[in-house]
């Protein structure tokens, strides 16, 4: 069955207790477990980790490519800064990623508003809750279709 990594970057494990008014109160095991669900429905193996360190989320992407069809990516605060998380991204195309967040980051301090992962993603969602990250299932199950991984 095709595969679809889910990647959460740093301080997400902490959802649920960290700024509930921003993030909501669900929690990772939570979102996880409902991805997992989702996934089923959608026929693709659901597969999520979380690191709070760069280097981490870079060697899970470099290693993504020809295990999964796609990546679901939240990168948090790494999105606005980290150049060699773009750089992992760029590398391993044609894999798409799809780049996702919890809040609405165009609505919040002026340094959330620019990603640097945004310019090498397949597309951004943002701002929807952990619903952000079904809908970013559902793009990377689609995306899946023409991309390397899908081999069913
Ligand atoms: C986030 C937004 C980032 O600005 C922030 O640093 C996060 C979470 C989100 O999901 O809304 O850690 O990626």
């Amino acid at each position: 069955m095709a595969a679809v990594l889910v990647i959460h970057g740093p301080n997400l494990n902490l959802l649920g207790q960290r700024e509930p008014a921003v993030y909501g109160t669900t929690t990772l095991p939570q979102i996880d477990a409902g991805l997992r669900q989702l996934g089923s429905g959608l026929g693709v193996t659901v597969e999520c980790m979380q690191s709070n360190h760069e280097g981490d989320i870079i060697d899970a992407i470099q290693a993504a490519r020809g295990r999964y069809g796609a990546i679901v990516l939240n990168p948090g605060a790494f999105t606005h800064y980290s150049l060699a998380i773009r750089d992992a991204i760029a590398s391993v195309a044609p894999l798409p990623v799809v780049e996702v967040h919890l809040s609405n980051t165009h609505r919040r301090e002026e340094f959330r508003r620019h990603s640097v992962v945004a310019g090498v993603a397949a597309g951004t969602i943002a701002g929807f809750g952990a619903e952000s990250y079904s809908l970013g299932l559902r793009a990377a199950v689609g995306l899946m279709t023409t991309s390397i991984g899908n081999e069913g």
